[in-house]
């Protein structure tokens, strides 16, 4: 089946899908974006990327390219005439196409694009067994990480870095010693006590889809959740460690920096929080 992009109200073949040289997303990193997992079919959690994406739109006063309605039409096609059935969807809002000025352009339409990949769910039932490696990294990221920006540099060179050190995720860690974030995933440890920690997301990361859906499934499986922040020291002395994201859900972490986190194995709670999330997912799909 041939891979078919929306690009600005076009359906169009993947390899002939294109924007224009002066879109301000290409030329100053000018637009926002929202990644949803596709499980079995079903486009998890479409609602709240939605809000998160108006959020982001309306941080940067940037339009909305269409209503709620026809995007969750359009990216429902978008999945649909790919035939993905597991994977992934991407949405891409840029302010649009204009002369370059740093300064917004006047009447100008934003841009949109859609793309959506298959992904083979074995690939990360591999990862959830062997569990992941993680390098930390000083944070070096503008303060409006809870924008979802296509700005992503900083992200790019610190996921490369990790991949250089044989690892599979970086965390940005704070002036004060504190774990923010990984370059594409929120970051969580398991106390000695069976507590979930993760930070708060007023500041300083993205408030993930997952990481908020994650406090229902644990919940639903009776555990805390203590929204604080945790240093490097006290991720690597806990009993687990794990990441989320929509395109790994929850992946257990074995190693931070070299050392590794108790005795090196993916974690039960990690685990079983993955387990319960597909669950819930399952649930929504009957
Ligand atoms: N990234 N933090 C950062 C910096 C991220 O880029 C992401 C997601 C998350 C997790 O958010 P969510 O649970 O909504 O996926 C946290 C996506 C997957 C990406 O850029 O591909």
């Amino acid at each position: 089946m041939p891979r078919i992009a929306f690009v600005n109200g076009r359906y169009v073949p993947h390899a002939d899908a294109c924007v224009h040289v002066e879109d301000r997303g290409y030329q100053f990193a000018d637009g926002v974006y929202e990644v949803c997992e596709v499980a079995r079919g079903y486009i998890m959690d479409m609602p709240r990327h939605l809000g998160r994406l108006d959020r982001s739109l309306k941080e940067l006063q940037m339009a909305a390219p269409m209503s709620r309605g026809a995007l969750e039409i359009v990216i429902a096609e978008v999945v649909r005439r790919n035939g993905v059935r597991n994977g992934l969807v991407y949405l891409q809002v840029t302010r649009g196409v204009a002369r370059r000025d740093f300064l917004f352009p006047a009447d100008t339409k934003p841009s949109l694009v859609i793309i959506s990949k298959k992904i083979d769910p074995a690939i990360n039932a591999r990862r959830a067994e062997q569990g992941i490696k993680v390098i930390t990294v000083p944070e070096n990221r503008w303060e409006r990480v809870d924008i979802k920006s296509v700005g992503l540099l900083p992200n790019v060179l610190a996921k490369e870095k990790a991949r250089a050190a044989g690892a599979q995720e970086a965390w940005f860690v704070d002036t004060e010693g504190y774990v923010k974030e990984g370059g594409s995933s929120n970051a969580w440890i398991v106390t000695a006590d069976g507590v979930l920690v993760t930070r708060p997301a007023e500041h300083g990361i993205l408030r993930g889809i997952t990481r908020t859906s994650l406090f229902e499934v644990a919940a639903s499986l009776g555990l805390k959740i203590e929204e604080r922040g945790f240093s490097v020291s006290e991720a690597k002395a806990a009993r687990e460690a794990f990441i989320t994201s929509a395109t790994t859900v929850v992946l257990p972490v074995v190693e931070i920096d070299g050392a590794p986190v108790a005795n090196g194995h993916p974690g039960t709670v990690a685990l079983s929080l993955r387990g319960a999330f597909f669950d819930v997912a399952e649930k929504r799909l009957a």
